[in-house]
């Protein structure tokens, strides 16, 4: 028998411990190393899954296979190219980083080691996500040509670090709007990008030359290549006077299917064909999604997987998100 998948973890907050606990449930791999500059948070993810303690640095570099990262979005990069050098395989969180110059360079090291990269671009892998994409792909609605994006998470941000643009390279477009332009190029398969226009907020005033401030509402207009345009709005602590907006209509020449979050849930979703005033349910919830892109890039791991050049597309939308940034 050969010896199992060995991965590192750094960063094991919030989101880096849900992943590590569902690529652990999922059997797939050995969950050897855990880091975290909080030693107490470190300790308890390790116990949880019965790995050892590191230091980052030890995990980056160390004797894994592969390196799952989820630590604040401004050290990505940085941690992504260290471990892809030493001949890592890397699972990062969303931001790949906080530019399109740091996301090419970090694609661009996993092209030359040859390994795989995966990003958490996690409402891929809704069902209501999936059955937008069998729709639109089936022609059932014929040419998509618009599309309304919204995503609106009325709490915003529980740390610090998130307002910091050092620490988070922006704040609700790369947060939030990052799932948005995401979904509407994988859902659209890559259009090609003409104009885009933005209008950018902290507090209510335009964040135009504010420096250290961080946007809490966006409002994006992408144009297309091929005439059709994408309207995109994020937020952090908007008045949306439930916990979550969360939606993406694409609307077609023949129909229009839609994705929404129910009931102000931040995991529950719904997928609508939509014919005229009439409405068709595609999905329902419940849907347990979160830890499906982790779980996912385990297992093109440990079935042998390195580089993908489809890792391009994350260049590709770190330029809008330029772009949306003015940039
Ligand atoms: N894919 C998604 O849908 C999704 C959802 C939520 C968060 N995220 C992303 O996950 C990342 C983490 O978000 P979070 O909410 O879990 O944040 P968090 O603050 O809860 O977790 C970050 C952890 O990293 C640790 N840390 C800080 N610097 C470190 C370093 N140099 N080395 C090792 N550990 C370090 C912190 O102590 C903390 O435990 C962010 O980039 C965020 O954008 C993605």
């Amino acid at each position: 028998m050969s010896a199992p998948t060995r991965l590192g973890f750094v960063g094991v907050g919030w989101i880096g411990l849900d992943r590590m606990k569902a690529i652990a449930a999922s059997g797939l791999a050995e969950v050897s190393l855990v880091a975290d500059t909080c030693r107490y948070t470190a300790e308890e993810a390790a116990e949880a899954v019965g790995a050892q303690t590191a230091t980052p640095e030890m995990v980056l570099v160390g004797d894994v296979d592969g390196v799952v990262i989820a630590t604040p979005s401004g050290l990505h990069a940085t941690q992504a190219f260290q471990a892809l050098r030493s001949g890592k395989a890397v699972f990062c969180q969303k931001p790949l980083g906080r530019t399109e110059a740091e996301c090419s360079a970090v694609v661009e090291a996993a092209r030359e080691a040859d390994r795989l990269l995966g990003v958490d671009l996690s409402y891929r892998h809704l069902a209501a996500t999936r059955a937008l994409r069998d729709v639109i792909a089936s022609g059932e609605i014929g040419e998509v040509y618009a599309a309304d994006l919204v995503f609106h998470n009325a709490y915003g941000p529980d740390k610090e670090w998130f307002r910091d643009p050092v620490l988070s390279g922006g704040g609700c477009v790369i947060d939030l709007g990052i799932h948005l332009v995401d979904l509407a190029m994988w859902l659209l398969d890559g259009p090609e990008v003409g104009q885009v226009t933005s209008r950018l907020f902290a507090g209510g005033r335009p964040v135009d030359g504010r420096a250290g401030v961080v946007e809490d509402h966006a409002l994006a207009r992408i144009d297309l290549a091929s005439g059709g345009a994408l309207s995109l709005a994020c937020s952090w602590n908007l008045p949306a006077g439930q916990e979550a907006v969360i939606g993406a209509t694409f609307y077609g020449t023949r129909g229009a299917v839609s994705l929404s979050n129910v009931n102000g849930s931040f995991y529950d979703f719904r997928a609508d064909l939509h014919s005229g005033t009439g409405r068709t349910t595609l999905v329902e919830p419940p849907d347990a999604w979160g830890g499906r892109a982790a779980v996912e890039w385990t297992r093109q791991l440990v079935g042998g997987k390195r580089f993908d050049p489809q890792a391009q597309e994350l260049v590709d939308l770190a330029r809008v998100l330029d772009r949306i940034y003015r940039r």
